[in-house]
């Protein structure tokens, strides 16, 4: 049967991609961004999993104010990286797995969970960022991104959006989906965006370490609390586009220490954490789990 192995969260910040792609992640303001992910890029080269299932949300892209799905699976067998207003940015093309994420769809929708199925969309930043800091620079043409790739859209941009507690439910049923596929695939499953920032308004610029390295910790140790944390804390505290944040808590969810809405298993290895600021107007978080 198919497994989730392993958990990967980080932020999506889009001059992260544009510093990838205008060669500058060696400027004194970018390197100890990247620095961040050196590990991660030689993590994932010794644990390539067979699929990445990568929660994100779209910015507008693919879905605007004519359209707002709650949550969306991508079942179409290709991606292409969408054009935010300065071309598509010179990355591969994403391969999807279509038999996965139909599958997916099927048993998350028998637990009760209404997704929206995508079988033609372009991708933005939200997750062509995580990809990039993850597998580093590639060739639009010649490379390839290491494994297949099962977009996963959450509105997080247009209220009303998901709670926390609603997104770390849904993990637990993509799990259940995941371990009722009869192949055997090693999955790996991300959480993207986050941490504070706003980027509108009086408040633009707000930054919070103290707030954002609290909320990693909890999200850590005591999943479940962190599930039960309302928007409005994260609104007042992490900014308007904190709210990215519950996105993270589907894929730790998905983490073989929570059944039945409860963490009594085996806390999950951190295996890395890194924290930094600023990338533009925002907090760069990223941790990576790996079950126990
Ligand atoms: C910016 C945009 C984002 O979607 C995000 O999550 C962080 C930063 C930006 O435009 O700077
Ligand atoms: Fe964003």
């Amino acid at each position: 049967m198919a497994r989730i192995t392993a958990s990967v969260y980080t932020s999506h910040v889009p001059a992260i991609g544009a510093a990838m792609d205008l060669h500058k992640t060696q400027e004194d303001y970018w390197k100890p961004v990247f620095a961040g992910y050196d590990f991660s890029r030689q993590w994932m080269k010794d644990n390539t999993p067979d699929v990445v299932f990568l929660v994100y949300n779209d910015h507008a892209t693919a879905f605007n104010l004519d359209l707002i799905p709650t949550f969306a699976i991508g079942t179409a067998a290709e991606f292409r990286p969408a054009d935010e207003g300065w071309g598509p940015r010179p990355v591969p093309k994403v391969i999807g797995h279509p038999e996965l994420a139909s599958h997916i769809a099927q048993s998350v929708i028998q637990q009760d969970f209404d997704l929206t199925i995508v079988n033609r969309m372009d991708v933005d930043h939200g997750l062509t960022v995580p990809l990039s800091l993850m597998c580093g620079e590639l060739d639009p043409v010649r490379d390839a991104w290491p494994c297949p790739v099962i977009p996963f859209a959450v509105n997080v941009v247009q209220y009303p959006v998901p709670s926390g507690r609603r997104c770390f439910a849904l993990g637990q049923a993509i799990r259940k989906a995941v371990e009722s596929f009869d192949e055997d695939l090693n999955v790996h499953i991300w959480g993207t965006g986050g941490m504070s920032h706003q980027l509108q308004g009086a408040r633009a610029g707000l930054i919070n370490r103290a707030w954002d390295n609290a909320w990693l910790d909890q999200m850590i140790s005591d999943p479940v609390g962190c599930a039960n944390v309302p928007h409005i804390d994260y609104v007042r505290e992490a900014g308007s586009e904190g709210i990215e944040l519950v996105m993270w808590l589907i894929a730790r969810g998905a983490m073989a220490d929570v059944n039945e809405g409860k963490a009594t298993g085996p806390q999950p290895r951190v295996v890395h954490r890194f924290y930094h600021v600023p990338a533009s107007n925002t907090a760069v978080g990223h941790l990576i789990l790996e079950n126990a």
